[in-house]
């Protein structure tokens, strides 16, 4: 039973360290959960900023509905960092509700996103509770930056674009986030046409121009993202897409070559072997976790336009190390529920149940995050 307002499961990994960190900073006690007790008092030793300050358990638990009501219960809030999230974030979901937890994740899988609206969304309503995913760099800074175009009124159409500093540039990917991007392969990707989910092609990507950089980027649907499945039932807006880069070609190419095999040689195969397949690139592609994000390396454009039958606006948000601001989401939304603050209950993006103006001042402060707006 967790002694602490917040769970931090997923406790031995990156980001879920990272939120630590910034629970921490904000003097707010938690519960470390996870499947090694041992691997959680090592890494959080090795990792976590300012310990030695914290108010903090640990507390091990098997990945099984019952252990983790156990080790939840009690809590206010749980932040889920276990990824896939398609494969293990169902199981998490189903014990914080039973434990009376709010549930935040760190996931734009879609069809995960679109599973557990499906499968939960009203049984957090009925209990009062937020079920959240996406509350992480990608796509919550994207959707900052359409839900600042959509101030503007009549706007109803968006097309958003996020776009990281690549691997190969020294850009950490986690292992976690590395074997997440590829079980995205497995699912439909959508956009949100007229209103409709419909889907992209699986190999389709596009090159894309923005005035921050000088290079064309190539980008994917990544697909599909959280974004058109939090506007489908939302009255402002009747299409949204939103694509993804690396900035960083020869990468994006490989990627786009892994979903072309993909297509070609192993969809068809059984599930073990499609397992197997997608271990193996995980393994050749991120042997290790990687180190902590520094800020003159790992910095990304989030740009979102918004057009309507005539107004048209474009908002780009400058970010850095997209790690570091998950940990930071998950904490802004956290102090929220603490104190019993949302505006939605439910399956709800962060934007909606704390407000994009909260949420980005949050990352200002910190020097996280920047946003300009213009009129197109
Ligand atoms: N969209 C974004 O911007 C964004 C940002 C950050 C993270 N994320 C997502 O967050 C997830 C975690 O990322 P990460 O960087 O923290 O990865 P990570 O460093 O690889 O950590 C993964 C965590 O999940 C745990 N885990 C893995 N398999 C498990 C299982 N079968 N049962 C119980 N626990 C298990 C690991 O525990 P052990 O140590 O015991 O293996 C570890 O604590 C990924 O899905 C990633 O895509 C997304």
């Amino acid at each position: 039973m967790a002694k602490y307002p917040v769970v931090v499961y997923g406790a031995s990994g990156y980001t879920g360290m990272l939120v630590m960190d910034w629970l921490i900073d904000q003097d707010i006690p938690f519960t470390a959960v996870g499947r090694d007790a041992g691997r959680i008092k090592e890494m959080m030793a090795e990792r976590v900023v300012r310990l030695e300050s914290a108010t903090y358990e640990i507390i091990e638990a098997e990945h099984d509905v019952d252990a983790l009501v156990g080790a939840f219960t009690g809590a206010t809030v749980v932040c889920n960092t276990v990824g896939p999230f398609s494969k293990f974030g169902p199981v998490a979901i189903e014990a914080a509700l039973r434990a009376g937890c709010h549930h935040l994740d760190t996931t734009g899988e879609q069809g995960y996103v679109m599973a557990i609206r499906e499968q939960f969304g009203q049984q957090y309503a009925d209990a009062g509770l937020v079920l959240c995913p996406s509350l992480s760099y990608m796509h919550t800074i994207a959707q900052i930056a359409a839900e600042l175009t959509l101030e503007t009124p009549g706007i109803d159409s968006l097309e958003t674009a996020s776009i990281c500093r690549g691997p190969r540039e020294g850009s950490g990917v986690t292992i976690g986030s590395t074997a997440s991007i590829f079980e995205t392969f497995r699912h439909p990707q959508h956009h949100l046409w007229d209103n409709r989910l419909v889907e992209w092609g699986m190999t389709d990507h596009f090159e894309i121009s923005v005035p921050e950089l000088l290079r064309p980027a190539l980008a994917l649907p990544w697909g599909g993202t959280s974004l058109p499945v939090f506007y489908q039932d939302d009255s402002r807006v009747r299409f949204c897409s939103s694509l993804t880069s690396f900035y960083d070609n020869p990468a994006m190419r490989m990627v786009l070559l892994f979903i072309e095999q993909w297509e070609a040689e192993l969809k068809h195969l059984p599930v073990e072997a499609q397992d197997a397949a997608i271990a193996q690139v995980v393994a050749s592609t991120t042997p290790a976790m990687p180190p902590r994000e520094r800020t003159t390396l790992n910095r990304s454009i989030d740009i979102a336009i918004g057009r309507g039958q005539l107004a048209g606006v474009r908002a780009s948000v400058s970010s850095v190390a997209p790690y570091i601001t998950t940990g930071a989401l998950q904490t802004a939304a956290a102090m929220k529920l603490i104190e019993g603050e949302t505006d939605a209950v439910g399956f709800t993006s962060g934007c909606k149940a704390f407000g994009h103006r909260y949420l980005l001042g949050f990352l200002e402060q910190r020097g996280l995050a920047r946003a300009s707006v213009g009129e197109l």
